[in-house]
């Protein structure tokens, strides 16, 4: 695979190529996951839940982050490295830029971010240094105790139209990718409609310009309720490298997400 930069992305979504992302923890995975030809490697805070057993992505560190950025970007060699931003990151610009920094030294590419309209003042700061990002919109998981759970965002109308929004006023603001989290697969198709710039789909339709799923589900090895946006690639597959390929060819091929994974 050729080096995947955030022009590689753009000229997929002008084409009209849907991309594949993965989570990744370690270098390992990260290698299988880039062999597989899996365009974007996410080093999600979901590691709270999927490595260290929390319930939620809120104990993670930024130095948790940063010792699996580290590890990830040991393994990878051509694939976008995208990096979390853990909880209360955003609270203050100053903290923002500096843990943001803490990522990129790690080994991060493009750093995301959970947060609203609000967030246009941070995304702009980052960006004006030599940070690209990635906005996380829809269902934000460092909100799950005010959002009262994992639930389906911007069902209502007038929801789905302050998400569309939001998501403008981020891009303006400098973002580079937006990612939308369980989300109606309408919003998802008007989202990536609407901007320049390529949207990220988990739980959000098959017309988001790229899809990402969490390591642990796409293998099957996840504990508890799986959402309905997930698909355990290996129960088809011969071994883990075949369900990471299994993913990546059913994303190029818009088999994945199917009717059945969609809100
Ligand atoms: O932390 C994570 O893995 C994520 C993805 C679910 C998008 O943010
Ligand atoms: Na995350």
């Amino acid at each position: 695979m050729k080096t995947v930069t955030l022009s590689t992305l753009q000229a997929a979504k002008r084409a009209g190529e849907p991309f594949s992302c993965l989570t990744a923890y370690d270098a390992s995975f990260a290698h299988a996951a880039e062999e597989a030809g899996i365009e974007v490697l996410l080093v999600g805070d979901s590691l709270g839940m999927v490595l260290q057993g929390h319930a939620s992505t809120l104990p993670v560190t930024l130095d948790d982050i940063c010792y699996h950025t580290r590890c990830v970007a040991r393994g990878k060699r051509a694939s976008l490295l995208m990096v979390d931003l853990p909880f209360m990151s955003n609270s203050s610009s100053e903290r923002l830029l500096q843990d943001a920094g803490a990522l990129m030294r790690a080994g991060a590419e493009l750093v995301k971010v959970e947060g609203e309209a609000w967030m246009a003042h941070g995304i702009r700061e980052l960006t004006r240094r030599g940070v690209p990002v990635c906005a996380h919109l829809g269902l934000t998981p460092q909100s799950v105790y005010q959002l009262g759970g994992y639930k389906v965002q911007g069902r209502e109308a007038e929801q789905a139209s302050r998400i569309l929004e939001d998501a403008r006023t981020l891009v303006e603001a400098g973002a580079s990718v937006i990612l939308l989290e369980c989300v109606p697969a309408s919003l998802g198709r008007a989202v990536s409609e609407a901007l320049e710039v390529p949207v990220i789909g988990i739980g959000a339709g098959p017309d988001t310009d790229g899809q990402i799923l969490v390591m642990h589900d796409v293998l099957g090895v996840t504990h508890g309720r799986t959402p309905r946006f997930v698909k355990n690639f290996m129960v088809e597959a011969d071994d883990i490298p075949d369900a990471f390929r299994r993913y990546h060819s059913d994303v190029k091929a818009r088999r994945f997400p199917a009717e059945g994974h969609c809100f």
